[in-house]
């Protein structure tokens, strides 16, 4: 996937309201590129420039399917049409085309299943985008005030997220923490463990 893919789909996103309005969908996107680059930074990811796209694309669009139910579903399909008709002159790779669908359809899902006629040729990488967006989306309320940052580490397989916020954060944390079984199997963590600080220096 390249920019040119990533100014489509976002023009995409936005044409539809991102689903559910543009603050919790480019929240979502800022946290999912900021746990990436941290994955990086800790060498549990490899860097590629064409997954953080990918990865934003997918951030982006994952509401899409609001306000109809299950959205997530809705999402799938409507992307899985959508997609392929707006990219026909430079088309996507199977690979992430698939990675962005699965992203969509399992930041809300309890089993990983597959949908419709899309075979995922890398299913570990697809889980690993997905995860990263499920936990994102975890950590964003709408009726709550917007994180300001996260800051990774790890210890003895053990992937701890600082959550930095000048505000409480307990639901956000623990809607996270619920939503990151994905991350735990697809890394093979021992756990995904949140905690809060105020202050960046605290970190
Ligand atoms: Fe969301």
């Amino acid at each position: 996937m390249n920019k040119n893919h990533l100014k489509i789909l976002k023009n995409l996103a936005k044409s539809r309201n991102y689903g559910q309005g543009p603050a919790h969908a480019l929240q979502v996107s800022k946290l999912s590129l900021k746990i990436y680059d941290e994955l990086v930074r800790l060498k549990i990811l490899k860097n590629n420039p064409e997954d953080r796209v990918l990865l934003e694309a997918a951030a982006v669009l994952h509401d899409i399917g609001h306000p109809q139910e299950p959205h997530h579903e809705v999402g799938f399909d409507f992307l899985a049409d959508e997609i392929p008709r707006l990219t026909a002159n430079d088309p996507i790779s199977n690979a992430a085309l698939s990675t962005l669908l699965v992203s969509v359809l399992w930041h809300n899902e309890r089993r990983y299943l597959e949908r419709g006629s899309i075979k995922i040729p890398d299913r570990n990488h697809a889980e690993k985008i997905a995860s990263i967006i499920r936990v994102a989306d975890g950590l964003d309320l709408i009726s709550q005030p917007a994180i300001e940052n996260i800051v990774l580490s790890i210890e003895d397989r053990r992937l701890r997220f600082d959550v930095i916020s000048k505000h409480s954060v307990d639901l956000q944390i623990e809607q996270a923490k619920s939503k990151s079984d994905l991350m735990k199997s697809a890394f093979v963590l021992r756990d995904v463990i949140f905690g809060h600080s105020e202050k960046p220096e605290a970190v």
